[in-house]
């Protein structure tokens, strides 16, 4: 049987993106327990509060059963192949579900699966942060089509998932990021290519900021870089999301961040903790975010 998976934003269209948004925010019964009786593999090669208990929390709204589990307890690559851990796991579960260091262990993994697998975060991307991210944004400004979302910081993994999905949403897409630590030019015209209404980079936040709808930031130092994190913090200096730098946004700007936060750093702690900012809101919608994809994946539609 064909199946799909979810590793990257645009592994979904635009019109599914869309769906799953309506899944998303569709109250519980209306999607019919697609996992009943199944079970969803919960991999996890790094720490999580977020993913874990929101994707725990969608499989049992789903009517199916997580298994939560430690990379070393299976021991990729080491215990055994990726292979033959998606092979055995496949015969057990519905969805195979992982968060890795290397984002090939994911295309891996989807080589040899028998049912979907879903990135939980990656080196490269979360798109289940991203959905979360475009959903929240959804709640607040209703159509996000010619709305712009800014990005400041490092474009990681959740950067480049939040431009993808708010891309394909009709976004006016603005990074402020230092010098090698940017979205190459391959990507810019990529996220024009998946229907950015337009794309600008700049090294001022203050530019990149300057009337925008929605401004996200990230940590400086993401897990398994840990040993950059000094040298990054020099880099960094001058890309705090502050309130003289809100005050440049859109008046009704809202601040995002996927979390964990470091106060001081990225954000000020007067913009996380004050009235733009709407990360808890944003934390909560990875549960619904987690269903509406799950739903979706298992089949659902609305
Ligand atoms: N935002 C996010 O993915 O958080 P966790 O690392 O806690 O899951
Ligand atoms: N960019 C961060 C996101 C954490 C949810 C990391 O990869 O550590």
């Amino acid at each position: 049987m064909t199946h799909r998976n979810f590793l990257h934003t645009y592994d979904l269209t635009a019109h599914e993106l869309r769906n799953v948004l309506a899944l998303s925010q569709a109250p519980i019964a209306a999607l019919g327990r697609p996992l009943d009786g199944k079970g969803a593999a919960l991999i996890f090669e790094k720490p999580s509060n977020r993913t874990r208990h929101s994707m725990e929390m969608a499989v049992v709204q789903l009517g199916g059963h997580p298994v939560y589990t430690r990379g070393e307890e299976v021991g990729i690559d080491v215990r055994e192949s990726v292979e033959d851990i998606t092979n055995v796991m496949s015969g057990y579960h519905a969805l195979l579900c992982a968060r890795v260091f290397d984002h090939s262990v994911l295309h891996r993994m989807a080589a040899v699966s028998s049912v979907p697998v879903v990135n939980m975060l990656s080196d490269f991307a979360h798109p289940l942060q991203a959905v979360a991210d475009v959903l929240t944004m959804q709640q607040v400004f209703g159509d996000l089509a010619g709305k712009t979302v800014t990005f400041v910081g490092d474009f990681n993994n959740v950067a480049r998932s939040l431009c993808e999905a708010s891309a394909m949403l009709g976004m006016h897409i603005r990074l402020g990021c230092p010098e090698g630590y940017d979205a190459q030019d391959t990507e810019l015209l990529g996220l024009t290519e998946l229907g950015a209404a337009s794309v600008e980079q700049y090294r001022d936040i203050a530019i990149a900021v300057s009337g925008a709808h929605a401004v996200h930031t990230d940590t400086w130092t993401s897990m398994g870089q840990e040993s950059e994190s000094e040298e990054r913090e020099a880099v960094f200096a001058g890309f705090e999301v502050t309130n003289e730098i809100m005050s440049l946004a859109d008046s009704q700007a809202v601040f995002m961040h996927c979390l964990p936060a470091h106060r001081g750093q990225e954000v000020s702690p007067s913009v996380i903790d004050g009235p733009q900012s709407k990360v808890y809101q944003q934390a909560h919608n990875r549960m619904h975010a987690a269903r509406g994809v799950l739903a979706f994946l298992m089949g659902a539609n609305i």
